[in-house]
């Protein structure tokens, strides 16, 4: 992916999440909408709102190829949160069906948790990466509570305890909010360059995006303002250069 970013000069991951719709119809605005932006996003996103309908083989399937086509690294926004025996099997599916990433919750913690989701994730060179601070404005009842940390027994922030988890697990991102610039830049001290941040919120959520950039996220997850833009293509290329030119 970061190969990717840096050659096409952008850091935007297209969040490709539809309104409600007939399957064929659904597929029709996802085809659309790829093939008129992908020149501007370094990746495909994509989450449940599209699975459940469309179906993972066959019609997410489709959507995929079409990335591929297209050079595009693709993430399944599952946010896997189960027992490790359930984990797995998700992963390995969302992987069969050609993601190159899945997202997880460090809620579950490693063992018999998100344990079984890295293993499958490293043996087939794929990526995993782990919510550390969402982007709505409940996050902080759950992100931001004060934890006691196991090792240590002092108290810790939940969101510090899982930035940290995605060091020592090796995960290959950390989603922050970017309605939080002040948490991505906390976060980004903590993960420096060894695991980048993936920031979603810009836009519909309000979010700004030199903030996020400014306080180190990587890669900005963006949807409505792309995929719900008169001009898709336009408004994905004024957000890549808005977030190149920080
Ligand atoms: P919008 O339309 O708000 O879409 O630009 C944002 C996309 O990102 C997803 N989302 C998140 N995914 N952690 C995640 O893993 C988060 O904190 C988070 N916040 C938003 C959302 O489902 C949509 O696809």
């Amino acid at each position: 992916m970061e190969h990717v970013a840096r050659e096409k000069g952008t850091s935007i991951v297209l969040a490709l999440d539809p309104v409600l719709g007939k399957p064929q119809r659904l597929l029709e605005i996802s085809t659309k909408i790829l093939e008129k932006v992908h020149p501007y996003i370094c990746a495909l996103k994509i989450n449940r709102q599209l699975v459940l309908p469309l179906g993972l083989f066959n019609g997410v399937q489709k959507i995929l190829r079409l990335a591929q086509e297209k050079g595009l690294p693709t993430i399944m926004d599952c946010k896997i949160n189960d027992v490790g025996y359930t984990n797995r099997v998700i992963a390995e599916y969302y992987f069969k069906a050609g993601f190159d990433a899945v997202i997880a919750n460090p809620f579950v913690g490693w063992d018999e948790g998100l344990k079984p989701v890295f293993e499958v994730a490293k043996s087939k060179r794929r990526g995993v990466i782990l919510l550390v601070y969402m982007s709505h404005n409940g996050a902080p009842e759950g992100y931001g509570q004060t934890v006691r940390d196991l090792k240590t027994e002092g108290n810790t922030l939940q969101y510090v305890a899982f930035a940290q988890k995605a060091l020592d697990w090796k995960a290959d991102g950390a989603v922050v909010g970017a309605t939080y610039p002040e948490k991505i830049r906390e976060v980004h001290s903590i993960l420096k360059d060894s695991v980048p941040i993936f920031s979603p919120g810009v836009g519909a959520q309000g979010g700004d995006i030199k903030a996020a950039v400014k306080a180190g996220a990587r890669y900005l997850i963006v949807g409505r303002a792309i995929t719900l833009a008169e001009d898709p293509a336009e408004a994905a290329r004024r957000i890549r250069d808005i977030a190149q030119n920080v």
